[in-house]
């Protein structure tokens, strides 16, 4: 047996998008660095929260034109759909902005800082009619796309365990360890296993989790191990940490087989199939990192192109889903952001 394809679309396949990037940090430098070289989507504006800024994002992202406000930014004339690149606790307030100016918005990841907020963001872009996903990257890229197709096909069986963990390292300057910006291991990084967990058990929900965390000096949480059951015989055990470089891999296992999704799982890259009677299969393809942000944008412009307010990768529903994963997993040892 061999494989199944990845069913993504190609670059031409969709309509070129012009894109106002909100906020120009690390991820919206990467994001328009992606876009530029594997797609046609057109990075039409940067926003930002002063014109000195805005004018230097707009050289360093390539955008055609630069504004000083994030207000300016979601009004202009030139610009389709708008992707929200600040800090966790603003994406609501940013993504509400674009909603109420009648554009399409891609938020980063995580959606909200919890349920409540996403529930609410989420509403606000179905009653305004415009296209609104999370960009949670790792969804659109077709290394998923290949392994939805095995979980679909019932290539691993009736699925039972998902075990998933992502650590890393960051400078002590970092906003991760910022209680004002929702920092910690949850939002940046513990949204990823979560997201592989709700995403494999599919309409699955969380009947029961026990966990524990740990502080970092900063306040914020230094890290999270949870166990959680989904009924119907589905568990989960993930974790999360800012205090050590954790392996980053991911298994998805059932009753005929499991996937082992090698390290940095949530990006590009490789995993094994390994059925029952030992027999493996091996999918590969380039670890390209960040480059594979252009995926999430190409599947905004089909749905887009096609009238699509959802994008049926990443329903909304799913994603206040995982926030309230995440939201029951924090609750298991007390972990609150000042925003909330
Ligand atoms: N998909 C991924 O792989 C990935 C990776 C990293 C981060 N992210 C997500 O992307 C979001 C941004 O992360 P980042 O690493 O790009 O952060 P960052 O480098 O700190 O950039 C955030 C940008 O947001 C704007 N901003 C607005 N209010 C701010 C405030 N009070 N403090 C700081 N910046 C503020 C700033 O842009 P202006 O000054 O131009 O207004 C800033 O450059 C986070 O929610 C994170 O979870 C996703």
């Amino acid at each position: 047996m061999t494989l199944p394809v990845s069913r993504r679309p190609g670059a031409d396949a969709v309509p070129a998008l012009r894109w106002g990037v909100l906020g120009t940090g690390w991820i919206a430098e990467q994001f328009c660095g992606a876009l530029h070289p594997h797609t046609s989507q057109r990075v039409a504006a940067v926003g930002s929260r002063s014109p000195e800024s805005a004018q230097r994002a707009a050289a360093r992202l390539g955008a055609e034109s630069a504004y000083g406000s994030y207000a300016e930014l979601v009004a202009a004339p030139e610009v389709d759909v708008v992707y929200v690149a600040t800090p966790h606790p603003m994406h609501v307030d940013n993504a509400l902005l674009a909603i109420e100016a009648g554009k399409h918005v891609l938020v980063e990841k995580p959606f909200a800082v919890n349920a409540e907020q996403g529930r609410r963001l989420a509403e606000a872009a179905e009653a305004a009619g415009v296209f609104c996903a999370e960009a949670m990257w790792t969804v659109f890229l077709p290394k998923f796309d290949v392994i939805r197709q095995l979980l679909d096909d019932g290539a691993l069986g009736e699925l039972t365990t998902v075990v998933a963990d992502m650590g890393e390292w960051f400078d002590p300057g970092h906003r991760i360890f910022d209680p004002g910006l929702a920092g910690g291991a949850m939002l940046d990084l513990g949204t990823y296993p979560v997201t592989l967990a709700t995403w494999a058990f599919g309409d699955a929900t969380l009947q029961t989790v026990t966990g524990a965390g740990t502080r970092s000096g900063s306040g914020v949480m230094g890290q999270f191990s949870a166990g959680l059951d989904f009924g119907g015989g589905r568990l989960a055990s993930l974790s999360a940490s800012i205090e050590a470089d954790l392996p980053t891999r991911a298994t998805i296992a059932g009753s005929r087989g499991r996937l082992d999704i090698d390290r940095h799982f949530y990006r590009p890259g490789s995993f094994t199939l390994v059925r029952r009677d030992g027999s493996q299969e091996r999918y590969t393809e380039e670890a390209v990192a960040h480059a594979g942000l252009f995926h999430e944008a190409l599947e905004v412009a089909r749905c887009i192109g096609e009238g699509l307010a959802q994008t049926p990768l990443r329903p909304l529903a799913a994603t206040v889903d995982t926030l309230s994963v995440m939201d029951a997993i924090r609750a298991t040892h007390g972990d609150e952001f000042a925003c909330e």
